[in-house]
């Protein structure tokens, strides 16, 4: 896979070098390409911001120096169309579609993402209909709170992306059983929806407290129950909002044990199944 991305601030991107996903660039399996738009500016100062039209705070960044940077970083054909084609540009802004971990997964599969860092008040809107004119754009938001600038929402991105690769992670089996159950490509798996429960390691007692006997137990079948039941209970607590997902059946039908979970941690739902 690769991954360029548009920045006036390169040295961010320092993090990429690190931990797992740099072991994955050192390998060769990602590669990125941290490109400066002041590159593109068209003055002496290297301006790339400029006044709102219309009036209003801040800064509005300036299309032309963004329009010939996504136009070189393009030209850079990092994937011949045979191999998948001309890139998806990926636009952070708190004003973008929510991302989750199955816009994750679905980049994870896309041979070349082109991430444009905005700062200030945004990127002249005339940017991102110009790219579409020519390449899929996708404008994405890490959450309902307001950053400075992109790019820490583009590493979060990157992380998310990039540890569901093939050989990213040391155990192939940790993404399949994370929150959500949307590891890897496929949908679906053991935790479907839900938020994973706690985990436990050596000692098996630590300032009195004992790791859950049935963890030692050996029992597969009832181990895999219980690491449900405890995501269930965990997700009723802090995520109600997926509850209801999960009551109308979203994206798993709910068996008669997960509905007695999540009625005995105050979610009753189907009550009549849950009386048989
Ligand atoms: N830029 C500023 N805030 C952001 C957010 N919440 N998500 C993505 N990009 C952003």
């Amino acid at each position: 896979m690769r991954i360029d991305i548009i920045t006036i601030f390169p040295d961010y991107f320092a993090p990429l070098g690190v931990s797992l996903i740099g072991k994955a660039a050192a390998r060769g399996d990602i590669t990125f390409g941290v490109h400066d738009l002041r590159d593109w500016a068209h003055d002496v100062h290297r301006t790339v911001d400029d006044t709102p039209f219309g009036g209003g705070p801040g800064m509005v960044m300036k299309p032309e120096p963004w329009g010939d940077a996504l136009d070189a970083v393009r030209a850079l054909g990092a994937v011949p169309e045979a191999a998948g084609g001309s890139g998806l540009l990926v636009i952070p802004t708190p004003a973008g579609v929510p991302f989750t971990q199955q816009h994750a997964a679905r980049y994870a599969a896309e041979p070349w993402l082109i991430f444009a860092c905005g700062r200030y008040e945004g990127i002249d809107g005339r940017v991102a209909d110009d790219a579409r004119s020519r390449m899929r754009v996708e404008e994405v938001s890490i959450g309902d709170y307001v950053l400075a600038g992109g790019e820490p929402a583009v590493l979060v991105m990157t992380e998310a992306i990039c540890r569901l690769l093939p050989g990213v992670l040391g155990n192939a089996e940790s993404a399949a059983d994370d929150s959500f159950g949307f590891g890897r490509l496929e949908s679906g798996g053991p935790m479907a929806g839900l938020v994973e429960g706690p985990s436990y390691t050596r000692p098996r007692l630590w300032r009195g407290r004992e790791v859950p006997p049935i963890l030692l137990s050996g029992d597969h079948a009832a181990i895999a129950r219980w690491r449900r039941d405890s995501a269930l209970r965990r997700t009723a607590r802090n995520r109600p909002d997926l509850v209801a997902r999960l009551a109308a059946g979203v994206p798993e039908p709910l068996d008669r044990r997960d509905r007695e979970v999540l009625s005995e941690a105050g979610f009753p739902v189907d009550s009549e199944d849950v009386a048989h």
